[in-house]
Protein backbone atom coordinates (compact mmCIF):
# COMPACT_ATOMS: atom_id res chain seq x y z
CA UNK A 1 0.00 0.00 0.00
CA UNK A 2 1.79 3.11 -1.49
CA UNK A 3 -0.27 6.03 -0.27
CA UNK A 4 -3.60 7.00 2.11
CA UNK A 5 -5.68 6.79 -0.98
CA UNK A 6 -4.91 3.37 -1.86
CA UNK A 7 -5.76 2.35 1.67
CA UNK A 8 -8.61 4.03 1.54
CA UNK A 9 -10.14 2.43 -1.24
CA UNK A 10 -8.80 -0.85 0.09
CA UNK A 11 -11.48 -0.06 3.12
CA UNK A 12 -14.36 0.92 0.69
CA UNK A 13 -13.66 -2.66 -1.65
CA UNK A 14 -14.32 -4.31 1.63
CA UNK A 15 -17.17 -2.60 2.58
CA UNK A 16 -18.70 -3.36 -0.22
CA UNK A 17 -18.20 -6.68 0.50
CA UNK A 18 -19.96 -7.01 4.06
CA UNK A 19 -23.60 -8.06 3.83
CA UNK A 20 -25.77 -5.56 2.45
CA UNK A 21 -28.50 -6.09 5.26
CA UNK A 22 -25.79 -4.64 7.55
CA UNK A 23 -26.92 -0.97 8.63
CA UNK A 24 -25.05 2.23 8.11
CA UNK A 25 -22.51 2.24 10.93
CA UNK A 26 -22.70 -1.15 11.94
CA UNK A 27 -19.15 -1.85 10.89
CA UNK A 28 -17.68 0.79 12.14
CA UNK A 29 -20.09 -0.35 15.50
CA UNK A 30 -18.41 -3.57 15.18
CA UNK A 31 -14.80 -2.41 15.89
CA UNK A 32 -15.89 -0.07 18.57
CA UNK A 33 -17.82 -3.41 20.49
CA UNK A 34 -14.10 -4.88 19.73
CA UNK A 35 -12.57 -1.69 22.09
CA UNK A 36 -14.98 -0.90 24.79
CA UNK A 37 -17.75 -3.69 25.16
CA UNK A 38 -15.95 -7.01 24.65
CA UNK A 39 -14.56 -6.80 27.84
CA UNK A 40 -17.97 -7.39 29.56
CA UNK A 41 -19.75 -9.51 26.81
CA UNK A 42 -20.04 -12.34 24.35
CA UNK A 43 -21.09 -12.77 21.02
CA UNK A 44 -20.52 -15.83 18.83
CA UNK A 45 -18.90 -17.34 21.24
CA UNK A 46 -15.82 -14.78 21.71
CA UNK A 47 -15.98 -13.99 25.18
CA UNK A 48 -14.25 -10.84 26.78
CA UNK A 49 -12.59 -10.87 30.07
CA UNK A 50 -15.17 -10.54 32.11
CA UNK A 51 -17.73 -11.92 30.12
CA UNK A 52 -19.75 -13.41 33.18
CA UNK A 53 -20.68 -9.58 33.89
CA UNK A 54 -22.01 -8.35 30.26
CA UNK A 55 -23.38 -12.15 29.03
CA UNK A 56 -24.16 -12.95 25.17
CA UNK A 57 -25.16 -10.11 23.25
CA UNK A 58 -25.91 -13.11 20.02
CA UNK A 59 -29.68 -12.09 18.60
CA UNK A 60 -29.87 -8.88 20.95
CA UNK A 61 -31.32 -7.09 17.82
CA UNK A 62 -33.86 -8.96 17.78
CA UNK A 63 -34.73 -8.96 21.78
CA UNK A 64 -34.30 -5.02 21.39
CA UNK A 65 -35.55 -2.55 19.37
CA UNK A 66 -32.92 0.63 18.12
CA UNK A 67 -34.89 2.81 20.36
CA UNK A 68 -34.26 0.88 23.59
CA UNK A 69 -30.68 -0.17 22.57
CA UNK A 70 -30.18 3.61 21.87
CA UNK A 71 -31.23 4.71 25.25
CA UNK A 72 -29.65 1.64 27.24
CA UNK A 73 -26.56 2.36 25.91
CA UNK A 74 -25.99 5.98 26.21
CA UNK A 75 -27.29 5.32 29.58
CA UNK A 76 -27.87 2.18 30.78
CA UNK A 77 -29.57 3.18 34.26
CA UNK A 78 -31.98 5.28 32.15
CA UNK A 79 -33.38 2.36 31.68
CA UNK A 80 -32.79 -0.39 33.80
CA UNK A 81 -32.75 1.81 37.36
CA UNK A 82 -30.45 -1.31 38.61
CA UNK A 83 -28.27 -1.69 35.43
CA UNK A 84 -24.95 -2.38 36.31
CA UNK A 85 -23.29 -2.03 32.71
CA UNK A 86 -21.64 1.72 33.01
CA UNK A 87 -22.63 4.91 30.76
CA UNK A 88 -19.44 4.83 28.66
CA UNK A 89 -17.98 8.22 27.39
CA UNK A 90 -19.10 7.83 23.43
CA UNK A 91 -19.55 10.54 20.98
CA UNK A 92 -23.46 10.92 19.00
CA UNK A 93 -21.97 8.94 16.04
CA UNK A 94 -20.36 6.25 18.12
CA UNK A 95 -23.39 5.78 20.06
CA UNK A 96 -25.69 5.59 16.39
CA UNK A 97 -23.07 3.06 15.44
CA UNK A 98 -22.92 0.75 18.10
CA UNK A 99 -26.81 0.92 17.90
CA UNK A 100 -26.11 0.06 14.35
CA UNK A 101 -24.29 -2.94 14.91
CA UNK A 102 -26.28 -4.40 18.02
CA UNK A 103 -29.45 -4.03 15.52
CA UNK A 104 -27.68 -6.28 12.99
CA UNK A 105 -27.31 -9.01 15.90
CA UNK A 106 -30.76 -10.75 14.57
C1 LIG B 1 -18.22 -3.07 32.72
C2 LIG B 1 -18.90 -4.10 31.97
C3 LIG B 1 -19.69 -3.71 30.72
C4 LIG B 1 -19.25 -3.02 29.62
C5 LIG B 1 -17.89 -2.36 29.37
C6 LIG B 1 -20.36 -3.04 28.66
N1 LIG B 1 -21.42 -3.72 29.18
FE1 LIG B 1 -23.18 -4.08 28.23
N2 LIG B 1 -23.91 -4.96 29.90
C7 LIG B 1 -23.20 -5.14 31.08
C8 LIG B 1 -24.08 -5.73 32.08
C9 LIG B 1 -23.70 -6.08 33.51
C10 LIG B 1 -25.34 -5.92 31.45
C11 LIG B 1 -26.61 -6.54 32.05
C12 LIG B 1 -27.64 -5.48 32.40
C13 LIG B 1 -27.13 -4.48 33.42
O1 LIG B 1 -26.96 -4.83 34.61
O2 LIG B 1 -26.89 -3.33 33.02
C14 LIG B 1 -25.19 -5.42 30.09
C15 LIG B 1 -26.20 -5.44 29.14
C16 LIG B 1 -26.09 -4.98 27.83
C17 LIG B 1 -27.14 -5.00 26.84
C18 LIG B 1 -28.55 -5.53 27.05
C19 LIG B 1 -28.54 -7.01 26.74
C20 LIG B 1 -29.91 -7.62 26.81
O3 LIG B 1 -29.98 -8.84 26.59
O4 LIG B 1 -30.89 -6.94 27.05
C21 LIG B 1 -26.64 -4.46 25.71
C22 LIG B 1 -27.35 -4.26 24.38
C23 LIG B 1 -25.27 -4.09 25.98
N3 LIG B 1 -24.96 -4.43 27.28
C24 LIG B 1 -24.44 -3.51 25.07
C25 LIG B 1 -23.18 -3.02 25.39
C26 LIG B 1 -22.40 -2.18 24.48
C27 LIG B 1 -22.82 -1.79 23.08
C28 LIG B 1 -21.26 -1.87 25.14
C29 LIG B 1 -20.13 -0.97 24.68
C30 LIG B 1 -20.50 0.36 24.32
C31 LIG B 1 -21.30 -2.52 26.46
N4 LIG B 1 -22.49 -3.20 26.55
C32 LIG B 1 -20.30 -2.45 27.41
C33 LIG B 1 -21.89 -4.84 31.30
C34 LIG B 1 -21.06 -4.13 30.43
Amino acid sequence: MRTPAGAALLAALVLVGSPPAALAGAEEGKALYEKQCKVCHSLAGEAGKMAEKGGPLDGVGAKRDAAWLRQYIANPKSVMPDAKMPKLKMTEKELEDHVAYMSSLR
